[in-house]
């Protein structure tokens, strides 16, 4: 969760480290912190709160060639200067940055203490400077001293160490938490993620966990704490890794939610197969014969990647008629899932880091099962681990909020509900309609984005209200979902989505003129049934604010306000209408003034448990 950058090479590393943290500060953003190599001494600054208290102190005026720098997502005590990354021994001679937990921190303080140690923080890392310190005297050098320490920490790192005493050198560890190396020319940097290292260089190696790392401006040796020395693999990172600016957009949220169009034509280019009325999925590694004895589907994800399942799990059931069905990673992976060979699982997750979604995938694959991931990061460790899987393309996303991401991995999850179905039951002409309905969606979003200026003046309608109802039947009840977590996320609104049949059994009891409800309303089957609970909300006076491709006269008298989006396929509707939902929740927040990017208490890419 926290952001790591470092540095070592033969430019100025203060400004280098600024740079990757303003990159990373999507990652963590309650405080953040700086140390330079400044001669043969350790300067370190940190500030609480955002970037640019750190900034205030003009960390670019200590001089030197080696540093590292952290932004930080608090675990263990609250955002304050203290608890800043790095943390110093008490002689100032060794530093770290962390990211991750370290579990028996409480047992260490207490030795560590008898032993003499002055602890500064709260912090459950900090006990790594002090143990690297010790090892330090008996240890043959920083590399030594780090293996030493890792071997008696339980729980998880991304971890990078500096010593006063070791000019230029970085030693970097990986425990459960990304760490990626930046190979450059004369120059290393080390980062939690390569949003910071792409305006730098293209070559990177992914630190695997276990792997301890010894690194110069010269290149790099990895030792594995269990095999010994190991040849690092090298990759090179996408082209558009380094597209993180705003361009003339306020925020990345909104630079994010607009550009759909693009995100959703890159998801899909070059997978339409019109000719078989098909897609094209390179990189599953599962042949379209094992894929005939699969008999269910699996899928997991946290968040609104959850959600992107949900949906994912009806279009699966209705394209390929295969029973799937969608759960939390982190549920799943703690109640000792029965593992089967003929199911397919499914895991997804835009960074491809996040903890409960890798375990999940992990505890799978222990037991034998076959994963293939829905993944955005290039690279990320969920792409490396699982068996094949389909790529997002939906360029990096930084705000907190996923938008852009979200509609990638359902268009991902429908292109490989088109296959799954065209393997089995999908007649051409059925597979020939979802994949005009694919071709055209790009498009139909930028006609939702339109809409954004209408969007705003129904979110200023309800920006009041304490509480909001999100709903929808059946395979709209995923999209109700995403709307009402966007809301939270976002604008800090109570907000809770029930599937519209359960109206009538609880819900109901809360509506008044104060309680308004979206509705996502496709123009499918259960119309009818929805419109009568629509009118049900309304005859108790609750303002109702419809989203549909319906033109019906009872949506005109029952709803408050009507957002519309075009038709299309029914397994394509939550695209559409999450667009429409992302934009509500936008508006609602920027009304209200919140931070959309950074929201209170969150984390981009939630690497701990
Ligand atoms: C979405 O808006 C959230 N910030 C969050 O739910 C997120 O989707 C979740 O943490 C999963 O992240 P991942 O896709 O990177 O695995």
């Amino acid at each position: 969760m926290c952001g790591i950058i470092a540095y070592t090479g033969t430019q100025q590393a203060a400004p280098i480290l600024m740079d990757g943290l303003r990159r990373l500060a999507y990652r963590g953003y309650d405080s953040a912190g700086v140390v330079v190599q400044n001669r043969s001494k350790l300067k370190a600054l940190r500030a609480a709160g955002k970037l640019e208290n750190l900034a205030a102190r003009k960390p670019e005026s200590i001089k030197g060639t080696c540093g590292m720098g952290h932004t930080r997502w608090a675990t263990h005590g609250e955002a304050t200067e203290a608890n800043a990354h790095p943390h110093l021994s008490n002689d100032q001679r060794v530093a770290i940055i962390h990211n991750g937990i370290i579990e028996n921190a409480d047992q260490l303080r207490t030795r560590l203490s008898n032993e003499g140690v002055e602890f500064l923080s709260e912090t459950d890392s900090e006990v790594l400077a002090h143990l690297i310190r010790r090892e330090l005297d008996s240890a043959e050098n920083l590399l030594d001293a780090v293996c030493n320490t890792l071997k008696i920490i339980q729980g998880t790192y991304g971890l990078v160490v500096i010593d006063s005493e070791q000019p230029n050198t970085l030693v970097a560890a990986r425990a459960g938490s990304p760490v990626v190396i930046g190979i450059g020319e004369n120059e290393m940097l080390v980062a939690s993620d390569t949003t910071a290292l792409a305006s730098h260089t293209r070559e990177v190696s992914h630190l695997l966990d276990g792997d301890v790392a010894l690194i110069t401006p010269k290149g790099m040796q990895v030792r594995s704490l269990d095999t010994g020395l190991r040849e690092p693999q090298t990759t090179q990172l996408d082209e558009h890794t380094a597209e993180t600016g705003r361009g003339e957009f306020p925020n990345y949220m909104l630079k994010e939610i607009f550009e759909q169009p693009e995100s959703l034509a890159r998801t899909l280019g070059g997978r339409l197969d019109k000719r078989f009325n098909t897609v094209r999925l390179g990189g599953l590694n599962v042949s379209a014969r094992e894929l005939l004895d699969v008999r269910a589907v699996k899928i997991l994800g946290c968040g609104t990647a959850y959600y992107a399942g949900l949906s994912g799990a009806h279009m699966i059931e209705s394209l390929a008629r295969l029973s799937t069905s969608a759960e939390p990673a982190a549920e799943f992976r703690y109640r000792n899932p029965v593992i089967e060979r003929d199911v397919l699982y499914v895991v997804v997750s835009q960074s491809g880091e996040t903890f409960d979604t890798l375990a999940a995938t992990r505890e799978i694959q222990r037991k034998g099962g076959q994963v293939i991931g829905i993944n955005n990061v290039v690279g990320s460790s969920l792409a490396r681990e699982v068996d094949g899987g389909i790529y997002m393309h939906a360029g990096p996303e930084i705000s907190v909020a996923s938008t852009k991401a979200y509609t990638s991995m359902v268009a991902s999850l429908a292109l490989l509900a088109v296959y799954l179905g065209r393997i089995r039951d999908l007649s051409p002409e059925a597979g020939g309609q979802i994949i005009s309905a694919l071709e055209a969606l790009p498009a139909q979003v930028t006609e939702v984005l339109s809409q954004s200026e209408e969007i705003a003046s129904v979110a200023a309608q309800v920006q009041n209200a304490k509480s909001a109802f999100f709903i929808g039947r059946a395979a709209a009840h995923p999209i109700a979902l995403e709307g009402a977590l966007k809301l939270k996320e976002i604008a800090y609104l109570h907000a809770e989505a029930y599937p519209t049949s359960e109206l009538k059994h609880g819900p109901l009891a809360l509506i008044d003129e104060n309680m308004p409800t979206v509705a996502a309303l496709p123009n499918d089957d259960l119309l009818d049934k929805s419109i009568s609970s629509l009118a049900e909300i309304n005859a108790r006076r609750g303002p109702i604010v419809v989203i549909t491709n319906a033109n019906d006269p009872r949506i005109e008298k029952l709803a408050s306000h009507i957002v519309r989006v075009p038709d299309t396929h029914d397994a394509l509707h939550p695209v559409l209408m999450a667009v429409a939902l992302q934009l509500f929740a936008y508006h609602v927040a920027n009304a209200l003034g919140k931070d959309v990017d950074q929201p209170r208490n969150l984390a981009k890419s939630v690497t701990v448990e």
